[in-house]
Order: structure tokens, then sequence, then C-alpha cells
């Protein structure tokens, strides 16, 4: 339960918020690297934060993020158009170069130098790991650019997505680091028992890191041993968790792909996120197929006819499509898509969760602590202090993992090598 003033604090992401200074610390994702295909391909908008922008790829293939209006009359810079290294305003023809100078004001007489005076606003950029990340911060406190393991994952190795989520991104976060919730909203097998319907209750231990922390869900599996997932919060908004064991199965196989998963809940405004969804695949042997992908995307609820960038089937206005025939008799949710279920429970409380009104109990033990930490945050950067997590450094070397442990040593010990990146 967080108070109304605490809810506020974390929630509100613009300019000159206490959040938004504090996301403004680190390398946000922006884009995919598909989005921007080629030079000079058409510009795209971008929301970030509250603020509204424009990318483009410029003749050189230089990524630019700007201020969506023209500094003149504040014609919108999508409308423009990306050619011989600039973007230039279909208004009446100002151009920009990436970092945001005027290069050209033909509407000007050729000595004026009025153009000189003239600056957009310009965001760095970094393109890694198949997303273009956006540095809005201070200039003087510019991280490193993000160092995750997936993001050094080869290419066949790697597969990036994103869905755009219509609420508050800490929403986001709370349904990707809530584990338990997959025993209840994610069973899609009514008659058979999965991995996570043996123990609905998991023990939960959550130690905190210098980039944010880690968390430990142990469900009994009888003589098996315990079945432990560990996931890892990477601040600001990073989920990752592991795919080893694919647990919808009524026992524990091996994932036809062992990989590992994870999202980004990106604010683009105070009410609407931008998810980034990633995986890879951690055996050298078996890469991701095309065929893989679409159908691990399609069971996600993304894929070919799924949910996809801003395109949204699956909304309130239609109640998620949810089928009761199904959820009668076939699914727990009657929504299809492991995703899109998560993005229904998570719309359902509205755009932004009212959190003074929850009951929380002892298996939120991660949302809890997830929510002091970007309180911590707040309270660090309004100090004069930098966040966690800023430098890469601190999680470059971490992965997440899910494994049958045994139950007489901790998982600290027991999951120690399956923790530890090597890509
Ligand atoms: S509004 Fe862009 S050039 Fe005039
Ligand atoms: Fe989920």
């Amino acid at each position: 339960m967080l108070s109304r003033e605490e809810n506020e604090l974390v929630t509100r992401v613009g300019p000159g918020t206490p959040m938004g200074e504090v996301l403004r610390r680190y390398w946000m994702p922006a884009l995919l690297v598909s989005d921007l295909p080629a030079p000079d391909c058409p510009p795209v908008r971008v929301k970030l934060l509250g603020e509204e922008l424009v990318a483009f790829r410029d003749t050189d293939g230089k990524v630019g993020l700007l201020d969506e209006y023209c500094p003149h009359r504040l014609a919108s810079l999508f409308l423009g158009r990306n050619e011989e290294c600039g973007l230039r305003c279909v208004y009446h023809g100002w151009k920009f170069d990436v970092a945001g100078n005027c290069t050209d004001m033909p509407n000007e007489p050729p000595e004026s130098r009025f153009k000189e005076k003239i600056h957009l606003q310009a965001y760095p950029t970094v393109e890694l790991g198949g997303v273009i990340w956006a540095y809005l911060g201070p200039a003087e406190k510019k991280p490193e650019p993000p160092g995750m393991e997936w993001l050094r994952a080869p290419e066949q190795y790697r597969y990036v997505s994103k869905t755009m989520e219509y609420c508050n991104f800490v929403q986001g976060i709370e349904g990707g680091i809530d584990t338990v919730h997959s025993s209840f909203l994610h069973n899609n097998d009514l008659a058979n028992k999965g991995l996570r319907q043996i123990d609905t209750s998991p023990r939960l231990e959550v130690e905190r890191t210098d980039y944010g922390f880690r968390y430990a869900s142990i469900r009994n599996a009888g003589d098996e041993g315990n079945y432990v997932r560990v996931y890892q919060f990477v601040l600001p908004f990073h989920q990752f968790r592991s795919q080893r064991i694919d647990s919808r199965a009524s026992t524990g196989k091996a994932a036809d792909v062992p990989s590992i998963r994870g999202h980004m809940w990106v604010p683009m405004d105070d009410e609407n996120t931008m998810i980034f969804n990633w995986m890879y695949a951690i055996d050298p042997a078996i890469p991701f197929t095309p065929d893989y992908i679409v159908k691990a995307e399609t069971s996600s609820g993304r894929g070919p006819d799924g949910e996809s960038g801003t395109v949204r089937r699956q909304t309130r206005e239609n109640d998620w499509l949810i089928d009761r025939e199904r959820q009668r008799t076939k699914t727990f949710t009657g929504i299809k898509g492991l995703n899109t279920q998560d993005l229904a429970v998570q719309e359902s409380m509205g755009r932004i969760v009212p959190r003074w009104r929850e009951h929380l109990g002892s298996t939120d033990k991660a949302v809890a602590a997830m929510r002091r930490i970007l309180l911590d945050m707040v309270k660090d950067v309004r100090d004069g202090r930098d966040p966690l997590g800023v430098n890469p450094d601190t999680y470059r070397g971490v992965r997440a993992a899910d494994a049958m442990l045994p139950k007489d040593v901790p998982w600290q010990d027991a999951a120690r090598d399956l923790l530890v990146a090597r890509v």
C-alpha cells in the first residue's frame, strides 16, 4: 500500500517531476532499430517520459531524436522530409541535423544568420541489442551505455519486440516482478497441473543489490525438491526471468530453447507505457529459428496476428476479447495470449492504480520492495546522489535462473552458477 502522495511520487514521469528526474538519469529504450531500418527512411514519432519527440536516421545512418515540433511555428517534424543529412520541415523548409542544429532556413534571405540562433532539443542515442536507447537527462550525468547480458547476445540468439500498454509503467513493473500470479492468471490448462500450480503460495525471498534487487520464489515440488525461480529487477524498470524449465508442462521438462526473457516498461507518459519484450537463447548449440520466434511471440499474445507495437486488438473497449466459455472449461482467464493476460489485468486497474486502496499479502513482498526502492531513488536524486544501477558494471554479470533445487541447500548457493552471465 502507498499513500496518495507516494503514489503520485512514483507514477508521474514528466519533466520536473521527482520520478521523472530519476528516470532521466538512465538510458531509456526509445525504439527498435527496425523502426528506423535504413538511412533517410521515414521519421517516426516517439513519446518518452511525457515528451513528444521525432526520431530519424540520417543519410550517414546516424539516429537523431529531436523535439517533435519545429521551432519556427511548431509544425510537426513527423511530416518532415528526411533528406541529405537532416530532417526538413515541410511547412517552410527549415532543416535540422541529428544534433538539433538548424542547417538550412530557405525562407530567410541568404545573408541572414538567424539559423545560427536556432537550436532544437536533441537527445543522444545509442544502438545496442536491436534497441535504440536515448538519454534525456543532464549531460554531465550521462552514464555508460546499458550493459545487460541480453544486449551482448549474437543476433540469431536474441529477439526484441514492443507492445503498447494503456496504463502507468509502475503497474507493468508490478506485474513483471509478481511471480505468483503465473499460477493463476497464466494457468492455460485447467485440466493439468503445471509446476506453478503444484504450489500456489510460494515463499518469496528478496535481496536488495546495487542495481535493484533479486528475488527467489520457492515452490515446494515434493520429492523433486524446490522449484525456484530467481528474478532480477534492474532499475529503473527492467525484469529478467528464466525459461530454462518449461513450467507450463506438467513435469519439469527442459524448455525446447532454453532462454532468458524479460521486459522493460518504458513510460511514454503518466498513463501509457511502451513495453520492450526481449529474449535470448542461452545454449550456444540452440539458437532461435524464425519459426520458434513466431511460436514464442504468438503464445505470448504477440506475433503476426497479435498485439504488437502500437497495434492493440484486445483492449478495454472489447473486454480484451474474454471468452467466457473458454474461461469456464479451459483456461483461468479465457483471454488469449500470455502477455495479453498481463495487459488485461493491469489495464483493468485503471490508468494509475489507487494503491492506497490495496491489501498487500505475504506474496507481494517483491512488489513492496520495488516501490520502496523507487521511493528511495526519488530521495537519492533529490538529495544529489546518483540512483542505483546507473552504472552498468553493477548488473553486467547477472542473469535470472529457474531450476529444481535441493531442499536442504540455500538457493543462493545451489543456483550460484546459474545466476552468472556467460555471454
Ligand atoms: S513551421 Fe517549420 S519551417 Fe515553418
Ligand atoms: Fe504475467
